[in-house]
Order: C-alpha cells, then sequence, then structure tokens
C-alpha cells in the first residue's frame, strides 16, 4: 500500500456474502484510504460506513436489513456519516432500498466498485442521495488501490460475473456476465502481492474454468500454469470450480504444478439426477462420478469439497436418499450445506412443489450428518502423517495454539514453538477430529 496523509476521517466496511465481496472491499478499502481515511472497528465513530451485501440467500438479507436498522441511530447522532450500501443486494434492490431507508445516502451496485471514491467526494460536497447500478458487464476494478485483509493470503479475482443461471440463484441477474480480466493484470496483481510479503493466492471466480472464454487469451490452465511460476509464489488457490467445465487440461495443469494446492472446491449441489437437471448444472451424476474419478486418478491425495442444496422444489424423499447415497459414494472431506431459498426473479422460485420448511430442516440434519461422520473419517486417515502448514495466527479457544492450513486446506492446531505466523512448518498430526486436525510441530 502506498502511504497516503490521513484527513483524520474514518471508515467502517461490513461485509457479507462470498469471497468475492471480501475482494470487493479490500479494493472499496483502498479507494477510501487514497483519499486518507483510515479503518476502524467502531462503526459509532465512522465518518463513512458501508455495507456491502449479499443476497444469495434469504437469511443473507435479512441480517442486512437488521445493520441498516442499527445504522439509523448512528445517523440521527452523527448526521455527517455517508452511509452506502453496495454490493450484490444493492444492485438486486437499487432505489428502494433508499426509499425503504432514506439514512441511506448511496447505493453502489456491483460492477461500479471502482467508482467509490467518485461519489463519495460527490456527497462530501453535495450531501445528495447517489444511485448507481447500471449492470455494464465491461467495468472491472483496475488500476484500483488495494487494503488486503489478509495478512498471508491474497485474494485475487480473475474474472466477474457468471454466465450458468442455475435456475435456484441470484448471483448471474446481481453481477451480470461473465468477464474474465487480462492474464498480464492478473500476473501482476500476483507479482505486486508477492512484493508485498503474500506467498498464498487464492484465484476467484464463480466459475474459474470458464476463465478467458471471453478474451481467449489464456484459458484457466495456461493462467494456472502462469501463476505458478511467478517468482516467491508459494501456494495457489483457486475457487469455484464449476463441474461442467473443468477439462483434461486444468486437471493436468494442477498435477504437473508445483505450488498449485491440490484441493478442488467442486460443488456438485444435488446426487439426483432429476433434481440436477432442474436445476440447469448441466451434468449427471454419471458424468460427475467420472470426472472425480480422473480427478482422483492424476492428483493423489487431492482434498475435494463440495455445495450442497437441499428442499430444491420437488425434491422427494427419494431424490434425497439419492443425494445421501452420492455422498457416501464420492466421500468429500467436506461440504457447505445450505437450504433452499427462493429468490425471486430466478425460475426455481416459481416452481411448484416447493419442500415445507420443516422437512428442509429435517433433510439438512440428516445430510450434515452423514457427511460429518465422512470428514471425521477421511481426517482418521491422516493420524500420524505429517503435513506442510501456513501458520495463520491464534487458534480461536487458546492464545498458545497455532491455527493453520495443509496445501489441501484442512485447519491445523498446534503449539506454539519459536515459529511465526506466516511461517511455513511440518507438524505431524496426532488427534484428527472433524472440522479440525490437531497435531504436534516435528
Ligand atoms: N459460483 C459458485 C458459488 C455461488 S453461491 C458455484 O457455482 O458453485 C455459493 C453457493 O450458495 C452455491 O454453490 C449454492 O450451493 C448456494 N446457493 C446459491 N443459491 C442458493 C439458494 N437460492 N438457496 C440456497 N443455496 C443457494
Ligand atoms: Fe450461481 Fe450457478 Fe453461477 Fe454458481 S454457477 S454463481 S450457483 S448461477
Ligand atoms: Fe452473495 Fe453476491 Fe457472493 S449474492 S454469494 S456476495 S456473488
Amino acid at each position: 500500500m502506498e502511504t497516503t496523509k490521513t484527513n483524520g476521517r474514518r471508515y467502517t466496511i461490513l461485509s457479507y456474502g462470498c469471497q468475492m465481496n471480501v475482494s470487493d472491499s479490500e479494493r472499496m478499502a483502498g479507494q477510501l484510504q487514497a483519499m486518507g481515511y483510515t479503518q476502524i472497528d467502531d462503526m459509532r465513530q465512522a465518518d463513512v460506513i458501508l455495507i456491502n451485501t449479499c443476497c444469495v440467500r434469504e437469511t443473507a438479507e435479512d441480517r442486512v436489513y437488521g445493520k441498516i436498522g442499527e445504522i439509523k441511530a448512528i445517523k440521527r447522532e452523527h448526521p455527517e456519516l455517508i452511509f452506502g450500501i453496495t454490493g450484490c443486494m444493492a444492485q438486486k434492490e437499487k432505489d428502494s432500498l433508499i426509499k425503504r431507508a432514506p439514512h441511506i445516502d448511496f447505493v453502489l451496485g456491483t460492477n461500479k466498485v471502482q467508482e467509490l471514491s467518485q461519489i463519495i467526494r460527490k456527497i462530501e460536497a453535495e450531501r445528495q442521495h447517489v444511485v448507481d447500478t447500471v449492470l455494464e458487464n465491461n467495468d472491472m476494478p483496475e488500476n484500483v488501490p488495494i487494503a488486503r485483509e489478509g495478512k498471508f493470503s491474497a485474494w485475487i479475482p480473475i474474472m466477474y460475473g457468471c454466465n450458468n443461471f442455475c435456475t435456484y440463484c441470484i448471483v448471474p441477474y446481481v453481477r451480470g456476465r461473465e468477464h474474465s480480466r487480462h492474464p498480464q493484470d492478473i500476473i501482476r496483481e500476483v507479482e505486486q502481492a508477492v512484493a508485498q510479503g503474500y506467498e498464498e493466492v487464492t484465484l476467484l471466480g464463480q466459475n474459474v474454468n470458464s476463465y478467458g472464454k471471453d478474451h481467449k487469451e489464456a484459458d484457466f490452465a495456461d493462467l494456472l500454469t502462469m501463476v505458478d511460476q511467478v517468482p516467491g509464489i508459494r501456494r495457489v488457490r483457486f475457487m469455484t470450480s464449476h463441474p461442467k467445465d473443468l477439462s483434461d487440461r486444468v486437471i493436468a495443469a494442477i498435477a504437473g504444478g508445483t505450488h498449485l494446492c491440490e484441493h478442488i472446491h467442486l460443488p456438485v449441489q444435488h446426487g439426483s439426477n432429476r433434481i440436477l437437471k432442474a436445476m440447469n448444472r448441466v451434468y449427471t451424476t454419471e458424468k460427475y462420478r467420472d470426472l472425480v474419478k480422473r480427478i482422483r486418478a492424476a492428483i493423489p491425495d487431492v482434498s475435494l469439497t463440495t455445495d450442497l442444496i437441499v428442499g430444491f422444489p420437488g425434491e422427494t424423499d427419494e431424490d434425497f436418499e439419492q443425494l445421501l447415497a452420492f455422498l457416501k459414494e464420492i466421500r468429500y472431506d467436506s461440504a457447505y450445506t445450505f437450504i433452499y431459498s427462493p429468490r425471486s426473479g430466478t425460475p426455481a422460485a416459481k416452481m411448484a412443489d416447493q419442500v415445507p420448511e420443516a422437512v428442509k430442516k429435517e433433510r439438512l440434519n440428516r445430510l450434515m450428518a452423514v457427511q460429518n461422520q465422512i470428514s471425521l473419517e477421511i481426517n482418521e486417515q491422516l493420524l500420524g502423517k505429517t503435513f506442510e502448514v501456513m501458520v495463520e495466527g491464534p487458534s480461536k479457544n487458546r492464545a498458545d495454539v497455532w491455527s493453520g492450513r495443509t496445501r489441501t486446506n484442512k485447519i491445523v492446531l498446534f503449539e506454539h514453538g519459536d515459529e511465526k505466523p506466516g511461517e511455513f512448518v511440518d507438524v505431524k498430526i496426532m488427534q484428527p477430529q472433524t472440522w479440525v486436525l490437531k497435531g504436534e510441530r516435528v
């Protein structure tokens, strides 16, 4: 980060949603810092508050409405406060947010991140409501200062938007069509991150496997290989991989790479072909199974994780049993499990046979129990093995215990030695559990 004089004013950014939102927040924080603002945690002392929002499920939106309400009292005490809503809900709700909550000063859409400083200046000068949410797909936040949140791991967006229109999902409507960054811009950002001391990067996109299909300058396999070769890089992660686009070239690139981590987040969403079809996921369980076979043959000890949705419209007991059976067959290292949440404007929200809430909850609990057992069994196989761990910092519960990650993205806890966060150390697994591996430095 360049050093800039402060203007004595302070900002808070509350981020919800996925890593793409975190990355956008870093680019907004960078602009505020370049204007002289400094970060502060206590919202009541802030001169600018941004809520960078998510609307992927109703629960995410409810949390944001709660926060918007909380900030009303702060704004009453402190009328000069500039309060903005950014991100996916801003894109979805546009000016209706200000109609509902007039203490919001501006609404900034998802492809407008790079315009934040201009808008703040305008409001500082004119004190007017501003809504800027026109979705132009070519806009990308290039050449914007970045204030990274992670100390040792850098998020690197490689593409924005999504073309897949899974029938349950709001993301394509609020993020626009896929547009890939130029490879040289991505490599430059990785090099800058390395120069700042980052040894781990995570390449981000809604579907990284379709990287470059729009500009054809490089595909995802090429890009992985280019990032792998950036001097000083030690770990390269990437997400999310849509199963329909994961090519043998990408598998070969990961298998042949040096710093490309052996972890693929490969959301299957469901294990019933009928439901996958209704979701517009475009693959079948047979195709997915074959893909997993090819991945596991090429990349030994790869860890596979997934996202699962229960209670999609029309999901019968039999569909759900097929999902459980598929999980037991594939055996993911871990899974993010979600209850289907109808999103207005998406095809699934209008489908018949919406599943009752109580049934969804019961299925979610059963699903989690099955997956937790599998995660534990897989982790138990790691007893006595030694892994390279990047130390991230103190564990949540004990200051004398470090938390770090393996290349396969498993969390490892071990007692402090003389190592520091950011360092790479070897840890032997002594006590594997469902969510974490407890070990000792060797
Ligand atoms: N682009 C990524 C992730 C997008 S959102 C992908 O395709 O995998 C992250 C996850 O949220 C999805 O994988 C899906 O499991 C879940 N999700 C999306 N829309 C949802 C909805 N309406 N209800 C419940 N879960 C949803
Ligand atoms: Fe949503 Fe599907 Fe796009 Fe992922 S691939 S963001 S689930 S539409
Ligand atoms: Fe949420 Fe938008 Fe990400 S809807 S999951 S923040 S792309």
